[in-house]
């Protein structure tokens, strides 16, 4: 939810507009309401803003060109306060000669009361933002100590909320001062060069040198230096780390859109996530996870915690931990958890999901469940986030940079981390000794997969067609029994996000309980049918639904393993999917949903990758 990203390079360099702009573009997924930019130059700050897309940002760039300087801050905004217009796009000016420029991602939950304060001093406000509080305040306080670190210590601790602040003065025309809490910061050290971004995509593409900030801290950076100190003043030494993916990696690499290109990551996403995880002889390790294995086998239940897709991986991932691992999970949606009074305690492990790591409801949930004593493992796909780092251990996902805010491969990658961490939790637990089902088989199973969605992707063909057609659709409906329900909602889920249409993803045994009502002739209707080797009959009873609602006029759209000839009577279309175990086969079945969303919107006319009112991390609650 919004992008910064702040530059500061030698004296007489010319490339902190290119590196900004080029940052901004990179962070465009996190908002794209407005996009601005501010340059120090000739003792004074300039800046230039525009509602709308940063392509709209460029155009003003061109008919008003900035002069070439080493310091620039800029941002993306997801608007929270005040509407999407220039005047209230980042940065924002602060006192009087506006020499000093803000740029703010979070919420400033006291800026009401601030603002009075500052409207009785006789300030005037150009913007109707929570940050343009802030920039006056922040300027004020540089007027008093002529030091914008020592400016943005006093300011920061009069302030409610979460916020990630970048600001520079003109009067210190080589800082360019940052300060986070509860919202993420990371800084890029380069060579005469510093850098500031959201994640690190802002400046992957100069330097893969970072620095982790934690909580509550403030960091200094000029071409030469950067200085970490908590809001206090205390010293700290950030935590630094390489990034392991390039430049490249966040790049479109040929495809037309971001998602069709995550898409087609799937495989290598799933596979990255399962290596380095077994041993030489195939055996499961999870050296990463620094939680005992004596308290790992005290748990007496799980909770997994998570917001959108992430929730839905979660739903998959219930499945397969009490199938494997025998102990009772619940999956809650985040901002439901920590306002109901949950039951957990020292023997409850908590699970967070979530591809960013900062998304606020989650982070929120999992402090909550902190401090009712649980311990904490964080699925997460960005390193150095804030959930990770607040969780007792971490669990990465490898799915490199997701840009396209419908999430696809982090999905995949976010199931993959659960199964092994059910199998492992199975194998300290010894539950899969006794059962039917091996771990060995199950591993292999896993190892199998990426090489199935590769062969699955190149099967598409048809269901592109069907999208196409298919673009006048005002309703669609999805129906899954066991795995396959969160595969249906997430198949719903994508559609809304991507064509905004109205979808349902709903579980197949529920149909008679209401969902059946809303089935009238045409009606398309996706069936994930369960794996003809699941227990309990569940293939049979799903072919059933498919015959009722069949009876009654729907347009049948069933994604079934290949060689389920029992559906092709009832189904308008049949798409296939390899065979895989039957807990296994979300890794699969989502893959032609998430493929007829993106086509369907690209049908539409609409933009894929950033798709109305969204935002890919939603640091706000
Ligand atoms: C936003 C995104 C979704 C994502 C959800 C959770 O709503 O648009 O794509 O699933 O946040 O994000 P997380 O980063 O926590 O997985």
């Amino acid at each position: 939810m919004c992008g910064i990203v702040g530059y500061v390079g030698p004296e007489a360099g010319d490339k902190a507009l290119d590196v900004v702009m080029e940052g901004l573009g990179r962070l465009e997924y996190r908002g794209y309401d407005s996009a601005g930019v501010a340059l120090i130059g000739q003792g004074e700050v300039e800046t230039r803003k525009r509602a709308g897309k940063l392509a709209n940002l460029r155009e003003t760039l061109e008919q008003f060109p900035l002069p070439t300087t080493a310091t620039a801050i800029g941002h993306t905004r997801w608007a929270t306060h005040g509407g999407p217009t220039d005047a209230n796009a980042h940065p924002h000016r602060g006192g009087e000669d506006g020499k000093l420029a803000l740029v703010h991602n979070g919420i400033i939950e006291n800026f009401h009361a601030l603002k009075q304060e500052l409207v009785g001093k006789g300030v005037e406000f150009t913007s109707e933002t929570d940050t343009e509080v802030v920039a006056h305040l922040l300027d004020e306080a540089f007027a008093r100590t002529g030091d914008l670190t020592q400016a943005m210590r006093e300011v920061v601790n009069t302030l409610h909320g979460a916020f990630t602040l970048l600001a520079v003065h003109a009067d210190q025309p080589d800082v360019v001062v940052g300060a986070r809490r509860n919202s993420p910061l990371v800084v890029g050290l380069g060579e005469g060069e510093n850098f500031l971004g959201s994640d690190v995509a802002a400046f992957i593409g100069y330097t893969r040198h970072a620095l982790e900030l934690g909580q509550d801290q403030i960091v200094t950076i000029t071409p030469d230096s950067y200085e970490v100190i908590d809001f206090d003043g205390t010293p700290s030494d950030g935590k630094a780390y390489e990034v392991t993916w390039d430049a490249a990696a966040a790049e479109k690499g040929g495809f037309p859109t971001f998602m069709e290109k995550e898409i087609h990551d799937q495989p290598h996403a799933v596979a990255d996530t399962l290596l380095g995880r077994t041993d030489a002889e195939g055996k499961l390790t999870l050296d990463e996870l620094h939680i005992s294995e004596e308290e790992l086998k005290a748990v007496t239940k799980v909770v997994i915690l998570a917001c959108g897709t992430s929730a839905y991986a979660g739903m998959v991932a219930k499945y397969a931990i009490e199938r494997w691992a025998r102990i009772p999970v619940e999956v809650d949606l985040a901002h439901e958890f920590r306002y109901r009074d949950p039951v957990v305690d020292e023997n409850t492990l908590v699970v967070s999901i979530s591809q960013s790591g900062e998304t606020m409801d989650t982070l929120m949930a999992v402090r909550h469940a902190k401090e009712l004593g649980a311990r904490t493992v964080s699925i997460c796909n960005t390193h150095g986030s804030t959930i990770p780092r607040e969780s007792d251990a971490a669990l990465y996902t490898h799915a490199g940079p997701e840009i396209a805010v419908a999430s696809t491969k982090a999905f995949l990658a976010q199931i993959t981390a659960s199964y092994i961490l059910g199998l492992y939790l199975a194998s300290l637990r010894g539950t899969l000794e006794d059962s039917d089902d091996d771990l060995d088989t199950i591993l292999s199973e896993l190892q199998e997969v990426p090489a199935k969605i590769e062969e699955l992707l190149g099967t598409m063909d048809r269901v592109k067609e069907i999208a196409y057609f298919m673009a006048d659709s005002r309703s669609v409906l999805f129906l899954g029994r066991h795995v396959g329900f969160p595969v249906a909602m997430e198949g719903a889920l994508k559609l809304k996000e991507l064509a905004y249409i109205h979808a349902e993803g709903f579980a197949a045994g529920e149909l008679k309980h209401g969902p059946i009502a809303l089935i009238e002739p045409g009606q398309p209707v996706f069936i994930v049918v369960p794996s003809p080797d699941s227990e309990h009959g569940l293939h049979g009873k799903v072919v059933s639904n498919i015959q009722e609602i069949r009876a009654r006029g729907a347009r049948t759209l069933v994604i079934a393993e290949e060689g389920d000839e029992d559906v092709v009577p009832f189904a308008d279309e049949v798409i296939r999917v390899p065979r895989t175990s039957p807990l296994l086969a979300p890794l699969l079945t989502v893959v032609p949903l998430q493929v007829f969303a993106l086509h369907l919107s690209t049908a539409k006319g609409l933009d894929v990758d950033q798709p109305r009112n969204l935002a890919k991390s939603v640091t706000v609650e």
